[in-house]
């Protein structure tokens, strides 16, 4: 980053100080080019631990390592001049208490350059968050569908419905005082999205949680529609990426078996000789 981009790069505070104004725009990266165009239109990027399932294949975020972080967070890094690097402590990196947590989020810091890191959990992670942002870790929290705690929720399923919202809505008022500088929504009703973010003095970073929410965030392969086959109710796909690279390397292996491609302007120094075929040879 350059000295002038270090100025106008936007900080934790900065995100906190958009709490009711025009709303955020958030998008998950994973590579240095996709954070390049991220940059250029977000105020934040997060370096999700959906990389797991995203690029790596994996069924679920619980397998994804501290070095599979970092990895993508320095890719990420390069990337980015402007919009917050906010990246996520994997599962199994902080929830044995504060001490664990702080020193896996430091390293996560250190090595990575990130502004932020984002963990999830509500009550069980009060403590932890005012330890963090205490000893100069910003956090930003997560409640509703947390994906590192899908074994205990039965599915990628709608949370707070009916009574849960109150456990919610005091989840994330207890998350703020604790000194989060902001709270991802997960796949809330759009009441429960209304009503905290009325109730805390920080922004709101919905998906699937309705415009009611601060801000938005999506992962960054859903909204490209990378993907085939996976479509949630709460993406709007920008883009049909999947569909035209299916075709571009259907159009490509057509092209080589073909011997339309490379054509004479792809190759170096002389024309070659036309190839020879069977009915040439004898
Ligand atoms: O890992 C992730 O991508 C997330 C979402 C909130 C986008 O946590």
């Amino acid at each position: 980053m350059s000295v002038s981009a270090a100025t106008r790069a936007i900080t934790p505070q900065g995100i906190v100080a958009r709490k009711g104004g025009a709303p955020l725009a958030c998008l998950t990266a994973y590579t240095t080019p996709m954070a390049r165009l991220v940059d250029r239109h977000c105020d934040l990027v997060l370096v999700g631990d959906s990389v797991g399932m995203v690029l790596h294949g994996l069924p679920s975020t619980l397998g994804v390592t501290m070095e599979m972080m970092i990895l993508h967070g320095q890719a990420v890094r390069r990337g980015l001049d402007r919009a917050l690097m906010v990246i996520d402590l994997p599962f199994g990196a902080y929830e044995e208490g504060p001490q664990q947590a702080f020193r896996n989020a430091a390293r996560l810091m250190a090595e990575t350059g990130a502004g932020a890191v984002k963990l999830e959990g509500g009550a069980a992670m009060v403590e932890t968050v005012g330890f963090l942002t205490a000893r100069g870790i910003p956090v930003m929290a997560h409640l509703g569908l947390t994906p590192q705690a899908v074994n205990v929720l039965g599915g990628y399923k709608v949370q707070g419905r009916g009574e849960d919202g109150e456990r919610i809505a005091a989840d994330a008022a207890a998350i703020a005082d604790a000194g989060a500088f902001a709270l991802v929504l997960e796949k809330v009703p759009q009441d429960l999205a209304r009503r905290i973010t009325a109730e805390i003095a920080i922004p709101t970073i919905g998906i699937g949680a309705s415009a009611a929410c601060d801000g938005q965030i999506l992962v960054i392969d859903d909204m490209l529609g990378l993907f085939a086959d996976f479509q949630p109710k709460f993406v709007r796909r920008y883009a049909e990426l999947g569909r035209d690279a299916d075709a571009a390397i259907a159009a490509y292996a057509a092209d080589v078996r073909a011997g339309r491609f490379p054509a004479p302007e792809h190759a170096f120094g002389d024309a070659p000789a036309p190839r020879s075929t069977g009915s040439d040879a004898g």
